[in-house]
């Protein structure tokens, strides 16, 4: 892995990248930079390999608790997260999941980039309310901010451009499944 990262001026690191579509959208329109998918699901990870062929794309198959550690600090431009899995957002488990982030920070380089999109939805699936979404957003990005991160963007949804299997599912329920864009940064 080490060998690799220094043969490119950019890094991009997706974790739980599922099926790999969205890895392959993005690392087809970059060739100049090198993408890393992780996830821990073999299935996922297998048609992940077969769907993607492309020089700058590797997939790593384990949890990305423990592959992230094996990054240098400072090594990577971009952490994406798209739709993790509760243990690793839910306002309730913040105490669970806040080590790891606190990880993806210190591998970040200087100016790099979390962009993390996780969603909200009502305990009895009723539509989640304006109010309900915006408190919701706020302490997740104060969970953030008390790592270290600074906010430099946040949006309702996912990036247009964003397609996987998960978040096309989503956007089915926009009323009650809820989503939020979240671009934070490592000063
Ligand atoms: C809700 S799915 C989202 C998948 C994909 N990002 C998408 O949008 O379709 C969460 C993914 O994270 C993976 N995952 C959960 N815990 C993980 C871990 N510790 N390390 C790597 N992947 C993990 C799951 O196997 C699953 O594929």
């Amino acid at each position: 892995m080490l060998d690799r990262l220094a043969s490119y001026p950019r890094v991009v690191v997706e974790l739980g990248m599922g099926d790999g579509r969205l890895l392959e959208a993005l690392a087809k329109d970059d060739s100049s930079s090198l993408y890393f998918g992780i996830e821990l699901d073999g299935e996922q990870c297998t048609q992940a390999q077969s769907r993607i062929a492309l020089p700058n794309v590797a997939i790593l198959s384990g949890s990305f608790e423990d592959i992230v550690l094996s990054f240098p600090d400072g090594s990577v431009d971009r952490f994406i997260a798209v739709l993790p899995d509760p243990q690793f957002i839910d306002e309730k488990k913040d105490e669970r999941w806040k080590p790891f982030y606190k990880s993806v920070y210190s591998k970040l380089k200087s100016g790099g980039t979390l962009e993390l999109v996780t969603e909200t939805t009502h305990e009895l699936l009723q539509p989640v309310s304006n109010e309900a979404y915006a408190g919701w957003a706020a302490r997740l990005r104060t969970s953030f901010l008390s790592i270290g991160f600074d906010l430099a963007n946040q949006q309702e949804g996912a990036p247009a451009q964003y397609s996987s299997r998960c978040l096309d599912q989503f956007r089915g329920d926009p009323g009650r499944i809820r989503m939020v864009t979240l671009e934070l940064t490592k000063p």
